[in-house]
């Protein structure tokens, strides 16, 4: 089919190049003309793993081209639905787009929009409208796309219906749910707002495994191994970040204070997430004694591993506290570059630190030399937010070691 996704962003651009694999032929708009020049030339504008190569393949193939014009009958929204600073979600892009449509046959909605959101779309176009919401989470959004749990359909047309499930034919293992719009559309920010629930839930458990004495990996590995609770999203550590929750659990307080309701598991979340970087700080504190005039290596500043985005980053927000504490940080991501005091070779901001705070879970740092780290280091102190180096392996190595709910 020929299909127009509006948007080259993360959502935009993955679900381009997945529809392309899929076998359709895709024109995909993107109005910043800078971003526009570099997928022409077949380059993703952001850091995702395999996005290029497939970006590359479907352009030199003739399956996906690039304009800044929205034409076409079949028209997929990708674009952004940031959050104002009262929670609020700002979709002045949205509407922009639909103010811009064409008599399209069909628009599918996959940005996060509020409940409500796609009923006065379809009032407004008087055409077949449905809300299609994303679960691709960055660093594996492709395979997110090509290998989906549920592919979710909120209308009330039927012919939009049918026409998403000849679109998304080829992904026979996905559990193909056609609903109403106000459900699909809650069902994307209740789906992320349980993911951070688990998040925040297994940190709070953390805070009591450091304070009593038990081990979080083996409470965590013991609680996930009911199957009625899972293991997936109980990995104890700094906290979440990205574009996604922060936004989404904002977004969805806001949505029910709009109807007069406090939501305050939503709120609590929010909170415990918000409380891990003085965690941080105090855990620090305990391993240097004092951290006025320290050095302090920050490994990984990404919001999590094979991505590039450092949108509310818990690094950005580790970084700024110590600072705020007369700590000299030097910081240091694969792929990320935005702190100034970044450096691109990880053993210059470990050499004369007085501890190493890994904050974000690269390979890269699980297969450093922590022999000669140990040697360069001012001391030999790891503060590992994520659990996710070979503790025992440091320890013998000579580091003082310590995790969050690991001690
Ligand atoms: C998230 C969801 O997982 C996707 O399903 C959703 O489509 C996407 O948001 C979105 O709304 O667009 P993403 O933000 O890319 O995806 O990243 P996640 O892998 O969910 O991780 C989010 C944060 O939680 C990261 O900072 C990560 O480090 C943290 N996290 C994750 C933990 O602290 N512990 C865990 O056990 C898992």
């Amino acid at each position: 089919m020929d299909i127009t996704v509006v948007g080259a962003g993360y959502v935009g651009l993955v679900t381009a190049a997945g529809l392309a694999e899929l076998g359709h032929t895709i024109l995909c708009v993107e109005s910043d003309l800078t971003k526009l020049a570099q997928l022409n030339e077949g380059k993703a504008p952001f850091y995702e793993p395999e996005l290029d190569t497939l970006v590359k393949y479907h352009s030199q193939h003739g399956n996906l081209k690039f304009s800044d014009r929205i034409t076409g009958n079949t028209i997929f929204i990708c674009v952004g639905t940031p959050s104002k600073a009262n929670g609020e979600t700002d979709l002045s892009a949205l509407w922009d787009v639909v103010y811009a449509l064409d008599r399209p046959d069909l628009v599918v909605i996959k940005s996060t929009v509020p409940v409500g959101t796609t009923t006065k779309v379809a009032e407004f176009l008087g055409c077949q409208v449905a809300h299609n919401p994303e679960f691709l989470r960055e660093g594996s959004a492709l395979w997110d796309f090509l290998n989906p749990d549920r592919i979710v359909v909120g209308t009330t047309d039927k012919q939009a219906a049918r026409t998403l499930q000849h679109i998304y034919d080829d992904l026979v293992q996905a559990m193909f749910i056609v609903t109403d719009p106000c459900s699909s559309e809650l069902s994307k920010y209740a789906s992320n707002a349980m993911l951070a629930t688990r998040i925040s839930f297994i940190n709070e458990i953390a805070d009591i495994c450091d304070a009593t004495g038990a081990n979080i990996r083996q409470v965590a590995f013991i609680v996930g191994a009911d199957k009625r609770i899972g293991s997936k999203f109980l990995n104890a550590g700094c906290g979440y970040g990205g574009s996604c929750f922060p936004k989404d659990l904002a977004s969805l307080q806001n949505q029910g204070k709009e109807h007069n309701l406090q939501c305050p598991l939503i709120h609590a979340v929010q909170l415990v997430n918000k409380k891990r970087v003085s965690y941080v700080c105090d855990r620090l504190e305990r391993l240097l004694g004092t951290l006025e005039g320290k050095r302090v290596a920050i490994l990984g500043v990404s919001f999590k591993p094979n991505t590039n985005d450092v949108r509310e980053a818990p690094s950005i927000r580790i970084y700024h506290a110590l600072r705020n504490k007369g700590v000299d940080v030097a910081a240091h991501d694969p792929v990320a570059n935005v702190l100034p005091s970044q450096r691109p070779v990880v053993y210059d901001v470990l050499r004369g630190a007085h501890a190493a705070c890994l904050v974000t879970e690269w390979d890269d740092y699980s297969k450093l030399d922590w022999r000669y780290v140990h040697s360069i280091m001012r001391q030999p102190v790891i503060l590992d937010c994520r659990n996710f180096l070979d503790q025992q392996y440091l320890k013998a190595l000579g580091f003082d070691y310590l995790g969050l709910g690991v001690e």
